[in-house]
């Protein structure tokens, strides 16, 4: 069979491939997501949701309650002001940053991605007919602003992901006003990736909205609530953009999931005191990590968000420690940036942490 040029260009994601060669026992560190389970008046609103039959098609862009209800939580939580017409629910933040690959690029169009960065960025810029280019890190891990800029000329799009996946980096908000002012000098679109905006340990999250009209807010409630299997996510643009984008929506999608979008609305309108609980337990996970990698001699700079650390762990030390049963991914997963690192993720149980730690105490004594 003939397959098309630009699925056969980009490679899947390596991070399964990992997981799936580790063997049994093996202590997991690879996968992203949260270890909680999603709250209980959450899952309380889809059997509600269930029980009164709401489980047809609901509107492409989303049901009113929930663009109302994301509309609240920007101006609550961002200080952004929306109209319900320039949202569009999706199946997850994956679904926005594809339709917004489509929709904003061109035939050969340059898209400046982190880098390194999550993994999906590059592949749908590539299948929108783009051309990924990789913004390089300072030696801290922060984007670096300079080098953003020199290779903004002639960009139609640029991602910025703050907190960082795959390096926990938050970006300081003079950076982010510094790269969005830039943008809307030369006519560059802002796609901002705040999915971890509430996984912020000692610093604010700064929506990159705030700093221009070029900005397209992208989130989900996949990881603020513990949510990634639910499917939700949004963006947050003109209501010229939304227009555009619900067409490339209502063909592949139709709409998200009924069930799951009334569990979104209990979710950004309701009790919020599990987003700080699970905050401050991934945060003494962190601590718990950072501590037993300065115990055995590993430095780098603390991350200060999400839940990844990335480590300065060459290709070499990275196999031993897969050897020894602990699934992390190497650094050139996430691009051709940043070497000699690997991403662990530490959204696992305070145990599973201290015996990764013990493992991997081992593979550097090696
Ligand atoms: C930076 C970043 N953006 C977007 C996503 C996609 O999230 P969702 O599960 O809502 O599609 C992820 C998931 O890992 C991510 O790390």
């Amino acid at each position: 069979m003939r397959f098309s040029e630009r699925v056969m260009g980009i490679e899947g994601s390596g991070i399964r491939r990992i997981f799936e060669a580790a063997g049994p026992g093996a202590v997991n560190l690879g996968l992203g997501q949260p270890d909680f389970d999603t709250p209980a008046h959450i899952k309380e609103a889809a059997v509600r949701a269930l029980q009164e039959g709401k489980t047809g098609y609901t509107p492409n862009a989303g049901i009113p309650e929930l663009r109302a209800a994301i509309c609240d939580k920007l101006r609550r939580e961002n200080g952004l002001s929306h109209r319900p017409e320039e949202i569009l629910v999706t199946a997850g933040g994956s679904e926005a940053l594809h339709l917004l690959m489509q929709v904003l690029v061109r035939e050969g169009d340059r898209v400046l991605v982190p880098d390194p960065g999550f993994v999906s960025y590059a592949a749908l810029a590539s299948i929108a007919g783009g051309v990924p280019v990789g913004m390089p890190p300072d030696s801290s891990m922060h984007t670096d602003v300079e080098k953003a800029k020199e290779l903004m000329d002639g960009a139609s799009v640029m991602v910025l992901n703050s907190p960082s996946n795959p390096t926990g980096a938050v970006e300081p908000e003079e950076s982010i006003r510094a790269l969005v002012e830039y943008a809307a000098d030369r006519g560059v679109t802002v796609i901002s990736d705040e999915v971890y905006e509430h996984l912020v340990y000692g610093r604010r999250h700064v929506p990159a909205a705030r700093f221009g009209e070029n900005v397209i807010t992208v989130n989900a409630a996949s990881k603020t609530y513990a949510m990634t299997g639910w499917r939700i996510g949004f963006f947050a643009a003109t209501q010229e953009v939304v227009d555009q984008a619900v067409k490339v929506h209502q063909y592949c999608q139709a709409c998200a999931t009924s069930i799951a979008q009334y569990a979104a609305v209990a979710a950004y309108t309701g009790d919020q005191s599990s987003v700080a609980e699970m905050r401050r337990e991934y945060q003494a996970r962190r601590d718990m990590m950072y501590e037993g990698f300065t115990r055995m001699g590993i430095y780098f700079p603390i991350p200060e968000g999400a839940f990844y650390m990335f480590v300065p762990f060459g290709r070499e030390l990275t196999n031993r420690i897969l050897h020894r049963g602990v699934v992390i991914v190497p650094g050139d997963a996430f691009g051709k940036n940043a070497p000699g690192h690997a991403r662990l993720c530490y959204a696992v149980s305070r145990e599973t942490i201290a015996e990764a730690i013990h493992r991997i105490g081992k593979a550097v004594a090696e």
